[in-house]
């Protein structure tokens, strides 16, 4: 009787495990399919991950996911570009769209679920705008006084995702690590439980951070884009030899040394709060973080400098 029992529940996991392997992704483009859908899988116990993204999907992205399926039953990706946090009309018009790539990508990855919303549907016409979020120091350095409104534009979409997924836990990368500390902010504000976990920087072989913006580039420019990476580590590496005016000066000289690209900020900032320092602190742990201009694309880097 218990040997029998036994070969039923080995049968009965390798059939889960085999039907797992052949279970096809499913897409959905409308918000209040894909809510019922997941009310039903919460019903029945299944712990939900999600992996927001505005596609052109590289293994970075890829990375989140396989954390993701590792600390869950069901993992949901989005793919959504996002007009309201984009500042300049260019750059949203020439982000790069991959869908059918992103596709393959994400099946390959045993996704579960893909949100591909359109951009009516995340932002119906006519609708009145959500209350913008309030981050104070968080949103008016860096990036946030780089590109104003963009953090408001951020958590508008990811406050609306986390309303229709309701997932337990969500995963975003250390390579954005202001939005990552925004996200971290708004999940406290909107007090859902969403467990929100940061993962590591991807990055090439050379040491460039992986990004979709990395498309855009031309080959000459994708070949000077390292030396982005280079800077930084360059700090991390040194910094028991210089001041941090003397290091920053040395590092956005390597940046800029051959007239292609143009340093928009590079600070040494709290990890904590974000806010740049000009001293290195005693004990703090500090990230050297940059913003370049390559052309016309606008690449973002930062690497922790410990203590
Ligand atoms: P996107 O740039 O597509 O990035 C989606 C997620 O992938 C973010 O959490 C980002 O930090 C992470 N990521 C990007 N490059 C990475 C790399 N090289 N290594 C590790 N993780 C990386 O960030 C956004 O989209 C949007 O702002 C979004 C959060 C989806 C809201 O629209």
């Amino acid at each position: 009787m218990e040997a029998s029992l036994k070969l039923f529940t080995d049968f009965d996991n390798k059939w889960s495990y085999l039907a797992g392997c052949f279970q096809k992704m499913v897409i959905f483009n409308s918000k209040t399919e894909i809510a019922a859908s997941l009310e039903e899988k919460r019903r029945s116990g299944k712990k939900i991950g999600f992996v927001p993204t505005m596609g052109a999907l590289h293994a970075g992205h890829l990375s989140l996911i396989e954390r993701a399926k590792k600390e869950n039953d069901l993992v949901v990706v989005s793919i959504f570009v996002n007009p309201a946090q984009f500042n300049n009309p260019d750059d949203l018009k020439n982000y790069p769209r991959t869908i059918e790539a992103d596709e393959a990508a994400l099946k390959k990855a045993n996704t579960d679920v893909l949100f591909f919303p359109s951009v009516e549907e995340m932002y119906p016409p006519g609708e009145t705008g959500d209350e913008p979020f309030e981050f104070g120091d968080l949103e008016t350095v860096m990036e946030g006084k780089h590109r104003p409104g963009h953090f408001k534009g951020v958590a508008l979409v990811v406050s609306r995702l986390f309303i229709i997924i309701q997932p337990n836990a969500a995963y975003f990368g250390e390579k954005d690590f202001q939005q990552l500390a925004i996200i971290r902010e708004l999940a406290k504000k909107m007090n859902t439980g969403i467990a929100i976990t940061g993962c590591p920087t991807i990055r090439e072989t050379d040491g460039l951070a992986m990004s979709s913006r990395n498309l855009l580039l031309k080959d000459n420019e994708r070949k000077e884009a390292d030396k982005i990476s280079k800077a930084l580590f360059f700090i991390r590496d040194n910094r028991g030899g210089f001041s941090i005016k003397e290091i920053r000066y040395k590092a956005i000289e390597m940046v800029e040394q051959s007239g292609m690209m143009k340093v928009e900020y590079l600070e040494i900032a709290e990890e904590k709060n974000l806010q740049p320092v000009n001293e290195w602190p005693a004990e703090k742990n500090v990230r050297a973080f940059a913003a370049v201009k390559l052309g016309n694309i606008r690449l973002i880097d930062n690497v922790p400098v410990s203590n």
